[in-house]
Formats: C-alpha cells, structure tokens, sequence
C-alpha cells in the first residue's frame, strides 16, 4: 500500500488468522441494492481468548440511502465498516457491493476496486500533511486517470461547495479540524463513488462544528444521489440518516426508518458556493423516490 492508499484507505490493522468462505461466482445485485451483507461473522482471537465482534449480520442497502449505524463502544461499528470497505475480512460471510463481492477479492483486486468505488471519511480527517487543500481533494481523481487541469477544476469546485474558497492553497496543519473535515468530505465526494462510507465524521468537532459537518456530509450525498454509511455512537448524528441500523454487542437489534429525519431543506454554504444551484432540497419522498418503503 502507498502512503497515499493508507491515507484514502487505510489498514486497521494485520489480517487476522480467519479467512473469508468464498462463493464461486459474484453475486449479481438485487433491484435497487448497492450493498449486501450475508451473514457476516468476525472472531479476533487474542492470545487464546476469542472476542466475537460480529455475530451474524445480514444488512441490505439501497443506492442513495443514507444510513446510520449506531452502537455504542465496543458494539462493532467499525469492524462491520471495515469488512464492508474490504479493509478487513471476515471470518466467515460476504459483502457485495454494486454486484462485485468484496470478501472474495484478492488485496491487489480490492485496492483498486476501493479506489473506483468507495470514499471515505475519518474521524481523524486522513489528510496528506504535505499536501494542500486542493491537492487532497483532486487525490482520488489522480487514480482515475482525470487530467491535472481537469482535477484542478473540479476539486476547486468542491472545496468551494463546502465553504473553503479561501483555502485551497493550506494544508492540514493550516485548517481547523472543522476545515480540515471539510476538505475530507470534499475529498470523499469528489469523484462520486458508488458508496461513501464515514466513521465517527465529527468525533474530533465541538457541537457546533458537528452540525455543520453533518449538513455537509448530508448535502453532498443527496446532491450527487450518493449511497452514505455512517457509523457513529451519537444519537444525534442518527438524526441526518433515512434510516437507523442499531448494534449491540456485534448484532443487529433493530432496523428502522427515520421518519423525522434532518435537515429536510438545504442551507446555505459558509463561504460563497461555486454555483448556486437548487437553493432547496426537494421534499424527501419526492427526491428519493420512496426507496425506504422496504428494508433489507
Ligand atoms: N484487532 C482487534 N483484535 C482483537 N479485538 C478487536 C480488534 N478490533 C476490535 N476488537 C474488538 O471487537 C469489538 C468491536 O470493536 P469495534 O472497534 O468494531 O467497536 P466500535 O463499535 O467501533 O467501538 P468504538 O465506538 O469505541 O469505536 C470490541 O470488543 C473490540 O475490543
Ligand atoms: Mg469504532
């Protein structure tokens, strides 16, 4: 893995001695579903103790859902994120994301397939140090093969989306850690993955910070139709999602839809936007077509 490749996605860690059951053949997709689960299991066995982290966890998610996984310390939020992000493999289960299953791929195969098709967004933002504000966010567009004056372009765009016209030319140590979140949101975005994936986004932000990090996150998945996990142990967070996915103790304890979910209309930027497009997000069950009528 480069330096770069361990900022986007970084290893949480060596495999463990479990390797995945693989099936034959990828899993083709169901109607509407960029995200399956199946029976996902994870055993952390240290020194002779086993620690089970996941017990059996089965988990639909449709293209452009929004949603929040929550539990608390311990309960397996980021091991269930990691092994959906293949940066981990589970003991036993698979994950199929966009009809590809990720538990069956080699490390070669996944790092690529990450760069094509998943952000990500840290709670300790992941920034290269020594790169600006601009250049972190152009990153993943650097793996698409997007020409430098077009990334340019396009990560200027973003950066102004969340409010740092200012400061693109800073670098992380330069910025807030709100500015800093920023750029990762930026940066998770800019080149439209199929899902984005956010790990505690504002467990580093003060209240205020929090609200206006999560607006972002929020505004930018449902501008770009954006399939968005984000796990975190704050209620309040829970709030922005279509639905709540509860955890405890590596299971899955309730499944529900957010019928009060936040913020139903668009605010403004901070700074000025690059365009002022749609000043009001539609009502929800109009732009998402009603997609949380059924859960998985
Ligand atoms: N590499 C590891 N080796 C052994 N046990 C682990 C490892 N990673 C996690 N665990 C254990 O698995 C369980 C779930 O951990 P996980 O990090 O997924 O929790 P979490 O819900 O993300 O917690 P937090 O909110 O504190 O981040 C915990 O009991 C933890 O001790
Ligand atoms: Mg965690």
């Amino acid at each position: 893995m480069t330096a770069v490749e361990e900022r986007l996605h970084p290893s949480p860690g060596p495999p463990g001695k479990d390797s995945a059951r693989r099936p034959k053949k990828a899993v083709a997709s169901d109607d509407g579903v960029i995200l399956q689960v199946r029976g996902l299991r994870k055993v952390y066995e240290v020194e002779d103790e086993k620690v089970v982290a996941l017990g059996k966890i089965s988990l639909q998610i449709k293209k452009g859902e929004i949603c929040c996984i929550l539990g608390t310390s311990g309960s397996g939020k980021s091991t269930l994120l990691n092994i959906m992000a293949g940066l981990e493999k589970p003991t036993r289960g698979h994950v199929i994301i966009a009809g590809r299953e990720v538990t069956a791929m080699s490390e070669k195969e996944l790092a690529v397939f990450r760069r094509q098709n998943i952000g990500f967004i840290f709670q300790s933002y992941n920034l290269m140090p020594q790169d600006t504000a601009l250049e972190n966010v152009a990153m993943p567009l650097v793996f698409k093969g997007v020409p430098k004056k077009e990334r340019e372009a396009r990560a200027k765009k973003m950066l102004a989306r969340v409010g740092l016209k200012g400061r693109m030319k800073h670098r992380p140590s330069q910025m807030s850690g709100g500015q800093q979140q920023r750029v990762g949101i930026a940066r998770a975005f800019i080149s439209q993955p199929p899902v984005v994936f956010a790990d505690e986004p504002t467990g580093n932000l003060d209240s205020h910070t929090t609200t206006e990090v999560m607006e972002m996150i929020v505004r930018m998945a449902r501008r770009y139709h954006e399939t968005l996990i984000i796990v975190t142990h704050d209620g309040d967070i829970a709030r922005y999602a279509d639905r709540i996915v509860r955890l405890v103790d590596g299971a899955i304890v309730s499944d529900t839809e957010n019928v009060s979910v936040v913020p139903r209309e668009e605010p403004e930027t901070v700074d000025q936007p690059a365009q002022t497009q749609s000043k009001r997000t539609k009502p929800l069950a109009d732009s998402k077509q009603g997609q949380n009528q059924t859960k998985g």
